[in-house]
């Protein structure tokens, strides 16, 4: 018999056992640059609205929506997502107010396109459910179904009008089959060679979309679901056909939606498909570590950047958070 060791000679705790060894050894690393900045607009000036579920998030006013991108490009934050809340009275059956190229959205885009320009990127939600008296995504028959092809033209059109007012990523939400192609093409044909589709490909008809719902005002409208177009949970294979898709009809990157219970499909995305990767940690998400940490069942700053470098780990280039400035804080020290 060789003598055996009583302990194995391999013990994986030394690099861990001080701060440069574990800094040496760190397989993946934050950085505000992984960050994209979801941010409400809201109708006047000088306007601050806190979203009564998210608490720490508001919705702002244009004039201070360019404060919040002026603040992302001195903390290196490269992109800020828009979402409008569209005043009720502006909210119709076939979400019209969707392609006033005066809306708060656009109006939002050339605001902050003509403060800082390429020092900040501009990405815009394509859906119609910030603009539709009922709630949904893109225009329904007389059953509420979501119609496919209609609500695609109208998508185009939508996403063409971002474009003209400056927006540099298009991200279409709605989850209509075939819209990344129209989209693709409309843009070509439009000689914007340069705006990116990043796609929202892998979106689930999830329950975690609650507080977003009501920063955007559409949750109290919203009758029924939207499991006829969003994906259902218990898929994971069908996620990778809708990806294949997506880059099939010319997307840029691709999005899986929500994050967190979705980094299964995070990491195989990452593995199948040569492309960027994003995550959107969703509203219910972020409610519920702030929730978690106002109860005392962890540290607020702790929990956000463990679940940051979560997506990190699981293949993502980056993320879409409502912690993003704060977290870009933390990391900047
Ligand atoms: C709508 C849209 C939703 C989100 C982003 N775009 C909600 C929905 O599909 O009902 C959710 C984001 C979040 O919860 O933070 N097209």
């Amino acid at each position: 018999m060789p003598d055996m060791p009583s302990f194995p000679s391999t013990r994986l705790r030394r690099t861990r056992s001080t701060p440069w060894s574990r800094n040496l050894v760190r397989e993946n690393r934050l950085s505000p640059h992984d960050l994209i900045w979801p941010l409400f607009i809201t109708s006047g000036t000088g306007v601050e609205e806190p979203v009564a579920s998210l608490p720490g998030v508001s919705r702002w006013s244009v004039d201070n929506i360019v404060e919040r991108a002026r603040e992302a490009v001195a903390l290196d934050i490269p992109c800020v997502a828009l979402f409008p809340n569209t005043p009720p009275d502006k909210r119709s059956d076939d979400g019209a107010e969707a392609l006033n190229p005066d809306n708060l959205m656009c109006t939002a885009i050339r605001a902050i396109k003509g403060a800082l320009g390429d020092d900040i990127g501009v990405l815009t939600d394509v859906a119609l459910d910030p603009y539709t008296s009922h709630g949904q995504d893109g225009l329904i028959n007389d059953k509420g179904y979501v119609l496919n092809d209609a609500t695609s033209d109208v998508l185009t059109a939508q996403a063409l009008i971002q474009t003209e007012a400056g927006a540099d990523i298009i991200a279409p939400s709605d989850m209509m089959d075939g819209r990344i192609g129209r989209i693709r093409d409309a843009l070509e044909s439009g000689g914007h060679h340069n705006v990116q589709i990043m796609a929202y490909s892998a979106k689930y008809a999830s329950a975690f979309y609650g507080p977003f719902r009501d920063a955007v005002g559409s949750g109290g409208l919203l009758k029924g679901d939207k499991k006829s177009y969003q994906m259902d949970p218990a898929n994971a294979d069908e996620a990778m056909r809708e990806i294949a898709m997506d880059i099939a009809e010319g997307a840029d990157s691709v999005m899986v939606k929500p994050g967190l219970p979705y980094l299964d499909i995070v990491r195989a995305a990452a593995d199948s498909f040569n492309i960027p990767v994003f995550a959107y940690q969703v509203s219910g998400e972020y409610a519920m570590i702030e929730a978690a940490a106002a109860a005392g069942a962890g540290d607020r700053d702790t929990l956000i950047l463990e679940t940051l470098m979560a997506f990190k780990r699981a293949g993502c280039s980056g993320v879409l958070t409502y912690h993003a400035a704060h977290a870009a804080r933390l990391l900047n020290g």
